[in-house]
């Protein structure tokens, strides 16, 4: 086989054989296939697209590319959920805890990554003494013993995916929704799911910024799921505003132990709910949509979901008292608060620049060598389509600097406020299982 035949092919408009797929990703994670020649070969992805069939054999050539996590010693039906990526999104913090009181295992690798805030473990090291630095034989143990544990991003994953999206990066070929979609899902897969939740973001802050975008992006990871045997479904959900109040790493645990207390913000309250009765579905854990969500609903007011937390948190070191006692997690020295210049309703609050706002105090990686400032960051006093009066907070900065008039500016020009009631965002925009 030659590479330069199945670039041509591709550039005609053809379909790729699974050997043909196999050859190509083999033969780049070896390094016996060059940059140029798989650059040419994304790009006639990029315009002709790939048949239904190529992106399952493309995810599963990626997959097979590294290391895949056996969790087959645990009990259960193990689903993953994922999130395209925005902004104070912190779904997963919650979700966690909230189907593992119900009895679903998760089992989560995560990373840090770089954003707006840290990656799940950043928020979770806000817990002291919490760590993720275990044994692959404690994690198994400690998901069939309290049906939760995260793990640290150990291993050699997916390689091809690495490659592939650094190569994509500077060949302007991310944007490609099959190419997107395989990609997600190759990781998703190798780290053992079973099953798989999506929750696919759409709007501002979102990766994808138009609803049909979202929607097509949707639909082919679900297609790829259930063609290499894992059920997977997609929720569509706003990332128009930020999700819920709080955008920076302890100031989100604070949040996901009020939403699992059942005082959070509606909208982080609703979607955890939404995308966890799906999980518990998946699971198996509920016959149908509507008992998953009564069973879910119930852990909530009966205190299970907040006590798995606690479980959680100390079975990997961490200090549990902060759930009852939050003024433990780290604290910033200074708050501010960003007062309204005149009376209105909130139109419009542009996440990912409120985000970048919470990046500049620190609650982010701009570069891997940042350090973050666990304390810092942003809390919402207001959303798209509340009241203010003038003189009133729209945000509370928490900072360990005294000048945040840059941030201000920043929060200034993303947040509108107009005269004319405005309408709040729908919050999901639908749901896709096939
Ligand atoms: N996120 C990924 O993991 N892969 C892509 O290709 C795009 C976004
Ligand atoms: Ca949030």
């Amino acid at each position: 086989m030659r590479m330069v035949d199945l670039i041509e092919k591709k550039r005609d408009g053809l379909e790729l054989s699974s050997e043909e797929i196999n050859f190509i990703i083999k033969g780049y994670t070896d390094g016996s296939i060059p940059d140029y020649q798989v650059s040419a070969l994304t790009m006639a992805i990029y315009f002709k697209g790939m048949t239904e069939k190529e992106r399952a054999d493309l995810t599963m050539a990626m997959v097979e590319s590294g290391d895949q996590i056996n969790l087959s010693q645990i009990q259960g039906i193990k689903v993953d959920k994922h999130s395209t990526g925005g902004v104070g999104d912190t779904t997963t913090l919650v979700l966690g805890p909230l189907v593992a009181s119900v009895g679903v295992p998760v089992a989560k690798m995560s990373g840090r990554g770089l954003g707006h805030t840290g990656g799940t473990i950043d928020k979770l090291e806000a817990v002291k003494g919490f760590h993720v630095e275990i044994e692959n034989s404690e994690f198994i143990n400690l998901v069939n013993k309290n049906k939760i544990a995260v793990i640290g991003q150990s291993g050699n994953l997916t390689p091809a995916d690495k490659k592939l999206y650094a190569l994509r990066d500077v060949t302007a070929t991310v944007d490609s929704i099959p190419l997107i979609a395989s990609s997600i899902m190759s990781k998703k897969i190798a780290a053992g799911a079973d099953a798989i939740v999506l929750d696919v973001k759409t709007g501002a802050g979102a990766f994808m910024k138009t609803l049909e975008d979202s929607k097509e992006l949707a639909r082919a990871m679900v297609r790829i799921g259930n063609n290499v045997g894992r059920k997977t479904m997609a929720v569509i959900s706003d990332m128009s505003q930020p999700l819920g109040f709080a955008i920076g790493n302890a100031l989100e645990v604070k949040e996901a132990i009020d939403t699992l207390k059942g005082e959070g913000p509606e909208d982080l309250t609703e979607l955890c709910l939404t995308l966890g009765s799906h999980m518990v579905y998946l699971a198996e854990k509920a016959s149908s949509l509507t008992e998953a969500r009564e069973l879910l609903e119930a852990s909530i007011k009966d205190g299970s979901a907040l006590e798995k937390l606690k479980v959680f948190l100390s079975s990997q070191g961490g200090d549990a008292s902060i759930v009852d006692d939050p003024s433990k997690l780290p604290q910033a020295k200074y708050t501010f608060e960003l007062e309204a210049k005149e009376d209105g309703f909130v139109s419009e609050i542009v996440a990912d620049e409120v985000g970048t706002a919470a990046m500049l105090l620190g609650a982010g990686r701009a570069t891997k060598e940042s350090v973050i400032d666990l304390a810092v960051g942003l809390v919402l006093r207001k959303k798209i389509g509340d009241q203010v009066k003038k003189g009133e907070s729209i945000v509370t900065i928490y900072s360990n600097f005294e000048d945040v008039n840059e941030v201000k500016e920043m929060l200034y020009n993303n947040i509108t406020l107009t005269s004319a009631k405005a309408e709040a965002p729908i919050l999901i925009h639908g749901e896709i299982t096939e």
